[in-house]
């Protein structure tokens, strides 16, 4: 049964770095990833791209619910077109945040995020795996970090990526953004009731990988 599949929730602001520590958690324990942010970012760019306005909320549901999305590797697949990229944008990000504030749009887009829990298990991130996705998670977690850590953290990612940006623009935006995720009305950024807090801004990743590996094992026997 579903519920015999276990399934570990990162949850936390942006540039919080869930995303790499989903991944290396995941890939320590051999299980599968939903990157949940990414498919609110391949929504707000196919919304762009057939022209539907972010305040649009029917519209950008319907384009949720059609989205033709495959993952190939690293290798992200809207349309058939790689967008790996393009979807790390700020200005998609900034368009994310907009629309994912819509429930219709967070509708359209639960039943795609539950098709992830396979087994062996499955690593998640976003902004409410813990409280709205995957409620009876065995493990959740909350990540923190200061927002000049983030800022920070973002500006060194986009760089090595060859996307321009500056540090102070990147923080007014998180800070922005987090205000934004923070205060809708649906599935608000915040920690699960059973959530277990960690704040990465003194640690490395291995760190932190080791800390939720940690909590895990402490979690056995899952059952
Ligand atoms: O994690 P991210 O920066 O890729 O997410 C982009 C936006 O998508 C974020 O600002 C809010 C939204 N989002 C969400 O509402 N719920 C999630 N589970 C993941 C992301």
């Amino acid at each position: 049964a579903e519920a015999d599949i276990p399934v570990i929730t990162i949850d936390g602001p942006t540039a919080s770095g869930k995303g790499t520590l989903a991944s290396s958690v995941a890939q320590r324990l051999g299980w599968h990833q939903l990157d949940s942010g990414l498919l609110y970012r391949a929504t707000a760019l196919a919304a762009q791209r057939q022209g539907v306005a972010a305040d649009d909320e029917a519209g950008v549901a319907r384009v949720a619910s059609a989205l033709n999305l495959r993952f190939d590797g690293e290798a992200v697949l809207l349309d058939g077109e790689d967008v790996a990229t393009a979807l790390r944008q700020e200005a998609v990000g900034s368009m994310a945040s907009r629309i994912s504030a819509h429930p219709a749009v967070r509708g359209a887009l639960q039943a795609l995020q539950l098709g992830f829990r396979r087994l062996p298990g499955l690593v998640c991130d976003g902004r409410d795996m813990g409280t709205v996705i995957f409620p009876g998670a065995p493990l959740k977690v909350f990540l923190t970090a200061s927002p000049a850590m983030r800022a920070e953290r973002r500006y060194k990612q986009l760089i090595s990526k060859g996307i321009p940006a500056t540090l102070a623009d990147l923080r007014a935006d998180l800070e922005a953004r987090d205000e934004r995720d923070r205060n809708r009305a649906v599935a608000p950024l915040k920690p699960a009731d059973d959530a277990l807090l960690l704040d990465n801004s003194g640690q490395t990743i291995d760190q932190s990988v080791d800390q939720v590996l940690d909590w895990w094992a402490q979690r056995q026997p899952f059952q």
